[in-house]
């Protein structure tokens, strides 16, 4: 623990005792139940987390190659972004094989040696699945294409005529989530499909035109996928990470819509927009993160999931279904986690809070409620592959900003506040009960690359938003592991797909791990604290003595009080408070330590 010197007047706000006044509004479980309640979990980007072949590609013996970092770190599981055969039109989220390795990342039996040396570990692993659409190159597709309007082989997507005298408009309005219409043409002409000539039907894609959407009402739509999870699951995966699960069921009719179905907020209707309004904490939890329309939360979509949970049940170790939704309220969300369909969904809303003691306080606590509600556990989750990393996101000026990736000529992040704010939000995160996922390198600070070159960007939302969003890609750089090593020790031969700043230098593995007070030993005291006190299955009390501020958000969770301080003035703790861990220098005035603005520390109570 790192002390300040200070001698400054006395803090404005204290809290005089370690067991102070909470409100419970979530109770502990005395009965350890599935891994999965409880798990943290670290997200990997196969092709950014370790090269072994040195193409300057992340691959699957380069995970391999580093499960004791997850050992080390004190994770429970690895959710692994999609590694299947695809053209990587969109990173691998378009699957032209799924039940194949793509040779960028390895081989079926690359991946079965790394289940077998997590499972070695201790560690589950999460595959990713993504039913909501194929990869164009998917054989499915081809065929489609291939027989034409009115074949059996069209009717497992969604191909439509178009509207206007020649069917030269598209079927409806959909806009894609990454910008322009979610309709493309084809050609009629057997063969002739790649020479640019669109004379016939319109297929469907939310997202990329080398995503066609399937259409989830075509019965061997729904076996092949049954089938997929078997196939699996018979090789020992412990869970998946269903994408777009809010998405695959559309209403009947396929009805214009004018609404927004921007992926994150200031996507699609006002391109570059910037929030600079902090957000008041709704009562139900929203924060504007959830897609609507008659393409979103369809009630059909929740047959599909009791489906798969009967198909995971019969296997044994409680495999796991986990719910890329973004839908709100919370309500709504826990609708996809009732206890015969899946087991968790990612919590957007909390991650879309603004950095607000109020803010946070409203969203935990409908979380907790929304999912206490139908018995699943809450999850949490600051990070992923498609937001701004939160070291970044943190620091860019007002209260709830977040376009869609930062270019080189938007407003900057303040780096330094962005950390300290990071840290102090990943601990209060720790502190939950529930799940928790991490996204690979916020263990090491890892920033944002906020000035990419642009003709490196590869997100297609890049291109499709007019290239008005920069996009994903500054969150999906190669990570770095060794600070005196080409690329950062990436890969043997110095290589990255996309180039990393300088300022990973320090972030790098090696560099963090030897480091006191680093980013990565905040996480690890607070990944092993979390387990010796059993954090994922504790309570949630809010402690009343902060209820009038609104600059310091606390709570109790077992014997573990969390504090985080929001406002200029240090929160002075209890005398002889014994703080177990802290997410930044603390300052002490006389016989009192104080927790400084934008930092959180767990005291023993
Ligand atoms: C999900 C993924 C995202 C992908 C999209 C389309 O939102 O997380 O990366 O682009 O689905 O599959």
């Amino acid at each position: 623990m790192t002390h300040l010197d200070s001698t400054s007047a006395a803090p404005a706000l204290e809290l005089t005792t370690t067991s102070p006044t909470v409100s419970v509004i979530h109770a502990a479980s005395d009965v350890a139940r599935e891994w999965w309640r409880t798990a943290v979990i670290y997200q990997v980007y196969p092709r950014s987390f370790a090269d072994a072949d040195g193409d300057g590609i992340g691959d699957i013996p380069g995970i391999t190659s580093k499960l004791d970092h997850f050992v080390d770190l004190g994770v429970d599981a690895v959710w692994l972004s999609p590694f299947y055969r695809s053209p990587q039109a969109d990173a691998g989220y378009d699957v032209a094989d799924y039940r194949e390795v793509d040779p960028l990342f390895g081989t079926n039996a690359d991946f079965e040696a790394l289940l077998e040396g997590a499972h070695a570990r201790g560690l589950k692993v999460i595959a990713d699945l993504v039913p909501n659409h194929t990869s164009d190159d998917h054989a499915w597709f081809q065929a489609a294409l291939a027989a034409g309007p009115g074949s059996a082989e069209r009717a497992r997507y969604l191909f439509r005529e178009g509207q206007g005298e020649d069917g030269e408009l598209p079927p409806n309005n959909w806009k894609s989530i990454f910008g322009g219409p979610a309709w493309t043409r084809v050609s009629e002409r057997a063969a002739a499909a790649t020479d640019g000539i669109t004379d016939g039907q319109w297929y469907l894609h939310m997202f990329d035109t080398r995503q066609p959407d399937l259409d989830w009402e075509h019965p061997e739509v729904r076996s092949e996928f049954e089938d997929i999870l078997r196939f699996w699951l018979d090789r020992g995966v412990d869970g998946f990470r269903i994408d777009v699960a809010h998405g695959m069921v559309k209403a009947p009719g396929l009805p214009d819509w004018d609404g927004d179905v921007a992926m994150v907020e200031g996507s699609s209707e006002a391109p570059g927009a910037v929030d600079t309004e902090p957000h008041e904490a709704a009562e139900d939890g929203s924060t504007g993160a959830g897609n609507s329309g008659p393409m979103f939360d369809q009630e059909g979509v929740h047959d599909i999931y009791r489906a798969w949970h009967k198909v995971l049940a019969p296997y044994d170790g409680d495999r796991a279904l986990v719910a890329e939704a973004w839908v709100e309220p919370l309500s709504r969300l826990a609708r996809y986690v009732r206890s015969d369909e899946m087991h968790q969904a990612f919590n957007f809303s909390y991650l879309t809070t603004a950095w607000d003691a109020a803010a946070l306080r409203g969203v935990v606590t409908a979380s907790l409620e929304a999912s206490d509600a139908v018995g699943a556990p809450t999850t949490w989750v600051l990070s992923n592959h498609d937001v701004i990393r939160h070291a970044s996101r943190m620091g860019l000026t007002g209260a709830a900003v977040r376009p869609n990736g930062i270019g080189k000529n938007d407003p900057q992040p303040d780096a330094e506040l962005g950390l300290r704010r990071a840290r102090a939000a990943t601990l209060q995160m720790l502190g939950l009960p529930g799940s928790a996922y991490v996204y690979q390198g916020e263990e090491l600070g890892l920033p944002e690359h906020t000035d990419l070159d642009d003709d490196l960007r590869q997100d297609p939302a890049w291109w499709r938003s007019g290239y008005t969003e920069a996009g994903r890609d500054g969150c999906r750089v190669p990570l770095p592991w060794v600070a005196d090593a080409p690329g950062y020790g990436f890969g043997p031969t110095g290589k990255t797909w996309l180039p990393q700043p300088d300022t990973y230098k320090e972030c790098a593995a090696d560099v963090q791990r030897a480091t006191e007070g680093s980013t990565y030993s905040m996480y690890k005291a607070a990944l092993a604290t979390r387990r010796a006190k059993d954090l994922g299955l504790g309570s949630l009390g809010w402690v009343e003595d902060f209820a009038s501020s609104s600059s310091v958000l606390a709570f109790v969770n077992n014997d573990v009080l969390v504090v985080t301080n929001f406002g200029e003035a240090p929160v002075a703790l209890p005398e002889g408070a014994e703080v177990l861990i802290t997410s930044g220098p603390l300052t002490t005035t006389g016989d009192r330590t104080g927790v400084p603005q934008d930092t959180t520390v767990w005291v023993q109570v």
